[in-house]
C-alpha cells in the first residue's frame, strides 16, 4: 500500500460572480465564472492511529484543525461511503490565504479527497468525488476540476469552459480575512426591497476568456460582491486604486474577498503592479501569477 500522498490544488479567482436574491434555504443563485490561478496550497496524507490535522505557512495559525476543517471533512465523508476506517494524517502547506476569498479552505478539501482516495485505493468515480465536493462547500468542485469553468446553482453545478491563453494576475492579501456569509449578508442588506436579477453569465466575457483575450476580459470582469465586500472593508478601494495607477488593465476584489485581484496586460507589467502594490503600504503581500492551473492533482 502507498505511505503517504501528496496532492496540490489551486486558489481560485472569480471572474464574474453574478449573485441573485437570498434562496429559502440562504443560499444564492450564482452565475460564478472560476478561473483556477498558479497559487497552490499542497494536502499530504500519511496513515495515521487516528485523523489529524497540521498546517503549515504563513496563514497557518488562522486555521482550524479540528473536524470543522474542510480536509478532515473530506476524508471523513469519504471513509463513511466507502466503510474505510479515516485514520490518517492531513497535513496542509499552506499558500492560498485563508479567508482570502481565493477557496483555500475548499482547495484543503478537495485535495485531501483526492489524497484519501488514492491512498485508500477507493477509486471512487469522478462524479461521486464531485458529489462529494458539492457537500463540502460550492466552490469545492471547482477546486477538484480546475482550469475554467461556470458554476451555477449555488455554484456547485459546474460547465468547463475554454480558455486560449495564459492571463496574467496580481493578487494583493490584505491585512485581515472576510468571513464569506458576512459578506453575503452584507450583500443582502443592501438589496433589502430591491429585486434582485437572475444571475447571468456574461458571453463577451466568455468570448474574451476563450480568445485568451486579456484587453477584453478587463473590460468584462464584475463582482456583485464587491460592493458589500468594499462596505465591510473600505480600505480595499485604496489597494485597488493603487494597483489600477500601476498599469493594472482591471482591479477587483477576488470572490467575496479582501484579497484583490489584478490583471496585467504581460508577465512584466504583472512583476510591476506587484512591486508598486506592495510598496504602497494598501496590502499585506502580494503574488505575481498566472491562469489557468489545472486542477487537483497527485504529484507525490
Ligand atoms: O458553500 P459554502 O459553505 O462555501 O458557503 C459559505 C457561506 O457563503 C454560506 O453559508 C452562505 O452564507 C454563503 N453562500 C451563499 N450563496 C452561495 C454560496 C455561499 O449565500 N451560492
Amino acid at each position: 500500500m502507498t505511505e503517504t500522498v501528496t496532492v496540490r490544488v489551486p486558489a481560485k479567482v472569480n471572474v464574474q460572480l453574478a449573485v441573485g436574491g437570498a434562496r429559502p434555504d440562504g443560499f444564492h443563485d450564482l452565475a460564478n465564472v472560476f478561473l483556477a490561478v498558479g497559487l497552490y496550497d499542497e494536502v499530504t496524507v500519511t496513515p495515521a492511529d487516528e485523523l489529524r490535522v497540521t498546517c503549515a505557512g504563513p496563514d497557518a495559525a488562522q486555521v482550524p484543525l479540528d473536524r470543522t476543517n474542510l480536509a478532515a471533512r473530506a476524508a471523513l465523508e469519504l471513509a463513511r461511503r466507502y466503510g474505510v476506517e479515516p485514520a490518517v494524517h492531513l497535513h496542509i502547506a499552506k499558500d492560498i490565504p485563508v479567508a482570502g476569498g481565493m477557496a483555500g479552505g475548499s482547495a484543503d478539501g478537495a485535495g485531501a479527497l483526492l489524497a484519501c482516495d488514492t491512498l485508500w485505493g477507493t477509486n471512487a468515480p469522478r462524479e461521486e468525488l464531485l458529489d462529494i465536493c458539492a457537500e463540502l462547500g460550492s466552490d469545492v468542485p471547482f477546486s477538484l476540476v480546475g482550469g475554467a469553468a461556470l458554476g451555477t446553482g449555488r455554484g456547485e453545478k459546474l460547465r468547463p469552459l475554454e480558455v486560449g491563453g495564459t492571463f496574467h494576475w496580481v493578487f494583493a492579501m490584505a491585512e485581515r480575512g472576510l468571513s464569506t456569509p458576512a459578506v453575503f449578508r452584507e450583500f443582502d442588506r443592501m438589496h433589502e426591497g430591491a429585486d434582485v436579477p437572475e444571475p447571468v453569465a456574461s458571453q463577451d466575457l466568455l468570448d474574451a476568456l476563450a480568445k485568451g483575450d486579456a484587453g477584453s476580459l478587463a473590460r468584462t470582469v464584475s463582482n456583485d460582491l464587491q460592493p458589500a465586500a468594499l462596505s465591510l472593508f473600505p480600505a480595499l478601494a485604496d489597494t485597488l486604486a493603487a494597483g489600477r495607477a500601476a498599469g493594472a488593465l482591471t482591479a477587483l476584489v477576488s470572490g467575496s474577498g479582501p484579497t484583490t485581484a489584478f490583471l496585467a496586460p504581460d508577465a512584466e507589467t504583472a512583476r510591476t503592479i506587484g512591486r508598486v502594490l506592495l510598496a504602497s503600504g494598501t496590502c499585506r503581500a502580494v503574488r505575481v501569477t498566472e491562469s489557468p492551473a489545472p486542477g487537483a492533482t497527485v504529484i507525490g
